[in-house]
């Protein structure tokens, strides 16, 4: 029977292992994590992360062939395959910080591997990581002779659709290197994945390519988003409708219709990291020019999350101070709990900055909310009720996509806010016209506003 051990039991690790183990009955599959409260989750009711469909796979398979534990050190010794799932996040200090990936949280675990392997393993590198990372990771755990075989099989997930995205994904991603060891490690960890992923959307390539490739699609997939808010703020200038765009240019197969929502700005722990992590990588190997082409999606990123709250106070008369306004929405997408990089964060943080008293409200994020705006909890209330967080505010912002904010009673809201009552939608969530004709003035994203003066 096969052993797989993941290092890492965040909102990579622990759906992908979930997965692998529901389809591979054959495999025993552990996962370990320094934080012992993190584990204790998985292992109760109430899982550590919000992931539609998440908690039914791991039930099937946990204490069958899935378990969660915090005893690294055996869990290393047992396993053939060892995924590295930890979180790589943007350096903060000395060389490279603000943009490189800060990688020693990474290098911690390929000590760890060598300290405790009994032998040689596949070591599978699952964290989005800076090309060539795995010339180093393979430089520390040879070091004393042992032969790892180190695979780079990028994660392409997306929170919210994580588990659809393991079931069927577009392509699963294996770079090895081209000997015979290589391929072999390479085949093994393919076998895998071929319990439920056809071969033909196994791709096979060198471990550069691999690693690249994942720096190189989060950059791509940010680029789209940050090219529609371009437009966006075209079309707020022209009285073209940035829905109208995206449409007409969508239907252009080159283009695709996917991805093209102009909102308030993307976030996620992923993009504008590995993003920023590329950048530095252009500039270590003296492309400025190329740098500064991805710099620059990250740029008009924060450049739109200004744009969004510098109209809401150009709006409410040059001052939010002392006036409540209602966030709908935390979370950086729909269906996550995640807040990481989120644009409501810069959003909360401005218009606390402006002295505005807020009220926050998401159907799954408060908690990490809570810990984001830590500090500052005289200016802020939190509320699963959107009727609550509304009552007596002067304006609403809609900051995440989730569906619940379309049904809501918008006539009751109205009623109860104070007037003249005004509606951000960083999301073009809502009926607008609906909206206007209730009495509210309705600034969307990229769309002529509606208001009554
Ligand atoms: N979140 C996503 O949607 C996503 C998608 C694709 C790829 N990725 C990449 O996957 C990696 C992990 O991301 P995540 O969102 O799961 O991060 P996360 O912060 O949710 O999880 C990482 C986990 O690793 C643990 N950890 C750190 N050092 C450890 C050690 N030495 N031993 C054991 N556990 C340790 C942390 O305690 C944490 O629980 C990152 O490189 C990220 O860029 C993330």
């Amino acid at each position: 029977m096969t052993h797989i051990l993941c290092i890492g039991a965040g909102y990579v690790g622990g759906p992908t292992m979930a997965v692998i183990a529901e389809k591979c009955p054959d495999i025993t599959v552990t996962v370990v994590d320094i934080n012992q409260d993190k584990i204790a989750a998985w292992n109760s009711d109430n899982l550590p992360i919000f992931e539609p469909g998440l908690p039914a796979v791991v039930e099937r398979a946990r204490g069958r062939n899935l378990f969660f534990s915090t005893d690294i050190p055996n869990a290393i010794r047992t396993a053939d395959i060892i995924f590295v799932s930890v979180n790589t996040p943007t350096k903060t200090f000395g060389a490279g910080a603000g943009m490189a990936a800060d990688l020693q949280y990474f290098e911690k675990t390929a000590r760890q591997i060598l300290q405790y392997a009994n032998g040689p393993k596949i070591v599978v590198e699952k964290s989005t990581l800076p090309v060539r990372t795995a010339v180093a990771m393979e430089r520390i755990l040879n070091a004393n002779g042992q032969q790892f075989e180190v695979l780079s099989n990028p994660e392409f997930l997306a929170e919210g659709t994580a588990i659809q995205d393991l079931y069927q994904p577009d392509r699963v991603l294996i770079g090895g290197k081209d000997t015979e060891s290589g391929r072999a490690a390479v085949e093994k960890l393919a076998s895998v994945y071929l319990h439920w992923v056809p071969n033909e959307r196994i791709i096979r390539t060198n471990v550069w390519s691999s690693e690249l490739s994942k720096l190189a699609a989060n950059a791509f997939l940010a680029q789209k988003i940050s090219s529609i808010n371009a437009i966006s703020a075209i079309c707020e200038k022209t009285e073209a409708n940035v829905s109208e765009v995206a449409h007409a240019i969508g239907q252009d197969r080159r283009i695709g219709s996917r991805f093209l929502n102009a909102s308030v700005g993307f976030g996620g722990s992923c993009f504008k990291k590995d993003i920023l992590n590329l950048v530095y990588l252009c500039q270590t190997y003296g492309l400025h020019e190329v740098a500064e082409y991805w710099h620059q999606v990250v740029k008009l990123n924060e450049y739109q999350t200004k744009r969004f709250v510098d109209n809401i106070l150009t709006q409410l008369f040059q001052t939010v101070s002392g006036k409540k306004i209602a966030l709908f929405g935390f979370a950086f997408k729909a269906n996550t709990g995640d807040t990481r990089e989120s644009a409501a964060i810069y959003v909360a943080r401005q218009l606390i900055e402006e002295r505005a008293e807020l009220s926050i409200c998401d159907p799954q994020a408060l908690l990490n909310a809570q810990k984001d705006l830590a500090g500052y909890e005289h200016q802020i209330e939190y509320s699963k009720d959107p009727y609550r967080a509304a009552q007596g505010a002067h304006a609403i912002a809609i900051l995440t996509e989730w569906p619940e904010f379309q049904t809501l009673d918008y006539k009751k809201i109205y009623e109860s806010m104070e007037k003249p009552a005004f509606l951000f939608d960083g999301r073009n969530l809502l009926d607008h016209r609906l909206l206007f004709e209730l009495g509210f003035n309705v600034f969307p994203i990229g769309r002529p506003s509606l208001r009554h003066y």
